[in-house]
């Protein structure tokens, strides 16, 4: 059985991903009443509000609170034991040997998971404790692959999958609402502009699939054409170096708020 402790944004994504993916053995544990009757009619799965109940009833235990009150959801857990258990925690910068002390148990997977994982469209990545049986790195993996794609790398790179794939939404959806507004001052009304760039941005993507993005960049520039003039701007003004700079403060912030020991 599956057990989310939290039932809020990621863990109500990654319950539409499994129910998608015909997963039925879910628990869910929340405080709140309204949520709980929310998420058990939604899914029809079965929630509590006992979180040491559904941490000895599930195998794999998914901790989806906010990372400042993970140590307290793990003192409330003291009488369960987690040996034959895995500790799954999504909770950003939560190092895995800070889990492992927490819950006392080496069976402890780390997952930054991103929050297009709301409609299905997520990048996670994992990073697994030595301890971890390649049989239960196959269940956790299909608990992500239902909401996205998943990838494996060591937990060192953590704070740099937290800029490009955790923050990347915001910085994507800063460039998309700068374009909307350079349409505007273009003389386009806000709706229309909206539009222009919401669908350029969706078939970009899909092109990106199977071209690189300097083979997307030669398709759409013809040499003195209206998008070299364009491209010009972003190299006079260093627009790559920016971009290299607001990843480097995310990933520095994110190396400051970790939660190590
Ligand atoms: N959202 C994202 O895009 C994203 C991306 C990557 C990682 N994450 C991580 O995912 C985790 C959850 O984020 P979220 O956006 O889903 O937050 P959220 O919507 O606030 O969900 C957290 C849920 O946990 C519940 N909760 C609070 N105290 C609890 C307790 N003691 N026991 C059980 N449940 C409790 C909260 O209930 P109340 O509301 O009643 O307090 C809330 O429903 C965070 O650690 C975050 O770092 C999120």
């Amino acid at each position: 059985m599956i057990g989310f402790i939290g039932g809020g944004n990621m863990a109500e994504a990654l319950i539409k991903g499994l129910i998608a993916s015909n997963r039925k053995d879910i628990y869910v544990s929340e405080p709140t009443a309204d949520r709980r009757l929310y998420i058990s009619q939604q899914y029809t799965v079965i929630t509590t509000q006992d979180n040491a109940a559904l941490a000895s009833a599930a195998d794999i235990i998914v901790i989806a609170v906010k990372p400042q009150i993970i140590s307290a959801v793990a003192a409330g857990l003291s009488d369960v034991d987690f040996s034959q258990k895995t500790i799954v925690s999504i909770a950003a910068g939560v190092s895995i040997s800070y889990l492992k002390h927490a819950f006392r148990t080496n069976n402890v997977v780390r997952v930054m998971p991103n929050t297009p994982a709301l409609v299905l469209k997520g990048m996670s990545v994992i990073s697994a404790a030595e301890a971890i049986a390649p049989q239960t790195m196959d269940n956790v993996k299909a608990i992500f692959s239902s909401i996205g794609k998943v990838v494996f790398l060591p937990e060192k790179h953590m704070d740099a999958v937290t800029a490009v794939s955790g923050s990347g939404p915001a910085f994507i959806s800063f460039f998309v609402k700068s374009i909307i507004e350079g349409g505007v001052k273009l003389g386009l009304d806000s709706e229309t502009a909206s539009m222009l760039a919401l669908q350029t941005l969706a078939g970009t993507s899909e092109l990106l699939v199977s071209r690189s993005p300097d083979d997307v960049i030669k398709m759409v520039s013809s040499p003195g054409g209206t998008t070299v003039a364009g491209l010009q701007v972003f190299t006079d003004r260093d627009g790559a170096g920016l971009i290299a700079d607001v990843l480097m403060a995310a990933a520095r912030r994110s190396a400051e708020l970790n939660i190590k020991e």
